[in-house]
């Protein structure tokens, strides 16, 4: 069970009635999902995921943003092994990106679970057209086509339409969820799942939070709002585990594009310790007094513990406010349960500053103005 070390001053009613606007937002599908989830979808989930295992060396998923770093992060922190080795791609427009992926793929089976809600995000969309002409060449179009798996909206969008032609296998990003709430859906299960990450034990994990973690949430989200108040407007998140590095930057990611509209929003950043206490240390222990600090508080070996009681006496000396989150376990379980926790926090958070946790008007703008910058360029 997640415990967080402080208990903060809440306004029940306030925070009744924004969890009731939550679970009745036309986008808050995500807080019952664990315990509502699709079972039909989640059996083909893992059948697919076991076809891929036989007969694919590598999985390129492909997508940005919510559409990524969830699954990435899980998989990235746990390690699991697996017979198939994801490779990320999408995620940017970098010519050598994609000539590094495809060198790596080579000769090699493979398989593609390409992912967008929308479906017409640009950086994935290019990335499909090449790896998809690559398996074409090698399997030939039928084969390809039953090495496809899209996940994406369940009526409308090109990736879908694209996916009822040419009889991809099809996964369901729910209408009600949106990228950075879409981790524990098909967006993230299916690579998950590839990877040899335990969903079931994740999706037990996260059934667990919506009972248990949901009071330290609330106590987190209004702590983040009371220091916010009193100027405190950048939040570092700090891990003393390398291997959750992405971790971090879907936290970024959820926090930012939750928050950081109509000019307010904590400016979420990110370290790993000991690893950045060589970078950032000083800043965060010396510098300017706008910080607060919220620990991912892992179980770890003594020699990483001395580590941490270290950096909070520091920090302590710095006036640096810590909040400290204490995870239970560094598993599956663990990561289902953290992942809750942190939407809900983040949904709360975003509503006791009176923003819109679910929509991203900003990243509308730049797609928009890069879609007309390669339209001119045509
Ligand atoms: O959280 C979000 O909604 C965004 O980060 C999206 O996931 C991202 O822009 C990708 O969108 P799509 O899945 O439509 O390609």
């Amino acid at each position: 069970m997640i415990k967080v070390n402080f208990s903060a001053d809440i306004d029940k009613n306030k925070i009744n009635s924004i969890l009731e606007e939550i679970k009745n937002d036309k986008m808050g599908g995500w807080m019952e999902l664990p315990k509502k989830y699709d079972m039909g979808e989640f059996v083909r989930i893992k059948e697919a995921a076991k076809k891929i295992n036989e007969d694919s060396e590598y999985l390129v998923c492909i997508g940005i943003g919510g559409s990524y770093l969830g699954h990435r992060a899980i998989i990235e922190a746990l390690r699991p092994k697996s017979e198939t080795e994801i490779i990320y791609a999408g995620n940017s427009l970098s010519k050598r990106e994609l000539e590094w992926a495809l060198e790596k793929l080579g000769d090699h089976d493979f398989s593609i679970n390409v992912i967008s809600k929308s479906g017409t995000t640009i950086e994935p969309a290019i990335a499909f057209e090449v790896f998809k002409k690559k398996l074409i060449e090698k399997y030939g179009a039928e084969e390809a086509s039953k090495r496809i798996y899209a996940t994406t909206d369940a009526k409308q969008g090109a990736l879908h339409d694209e996916a009822v032609q040419n009889n991809y296998t099809k996964f369901v990003v729910p209408d009600n969820i949106g990228g950075r709430y879409s981790v524990l859906t098909a967006v993230g299960l299916l690579p998950m799942a590839v990877a040899g990450v335990d969903v079931d034990k994740l999706l037990e994990g996260a059934a667990e939070a919506m009972e248990t973690a949901v009071e330290p949430a609330i106590n987190y989200a209004w702590m983040r709002y009371a220091l916010d108040t009193k100027k405190y407007d950048t939040e570092i998140f700090a891990s003393f585990e390398p291997s959750t590095m992405y971790f971090n930057e879907w936290l970024k990611q959820l926090f930012g594009e939750s928050e950081g509209k109509d000019k307010r929003g904590i400016l979420p950043d990110s370290v790993i310790y000991s690893t950045d206490l060589h970078s950032m240390g000083q800043y965060i222990q010396d510098g300017r007094r706008n910080l607060f600090e919220t620990i991912i508080d892992f179980p770890t070996d003594d020699l990483n513990k001395k580590i941490v009681a270290a950096v909070r006496i520091a920090h302590a000396e710095g006036e640096i406010p810590v909040l400290n989150i204490n995870v239970p376990s560094f598993d599956e379980k663990g990561f289902g349960e953290l992942t809750y926790f942190f939407e809900l926090a983040c949904a709360v958070s975003a509503k006791l500053i009176g923003v819109n946790p679910f929509d991203q008007p900003g990243v509308e703008i730049y797609k928009k103005e890069l879609r007309k910058l390669l339209d001119q360029s045509l």
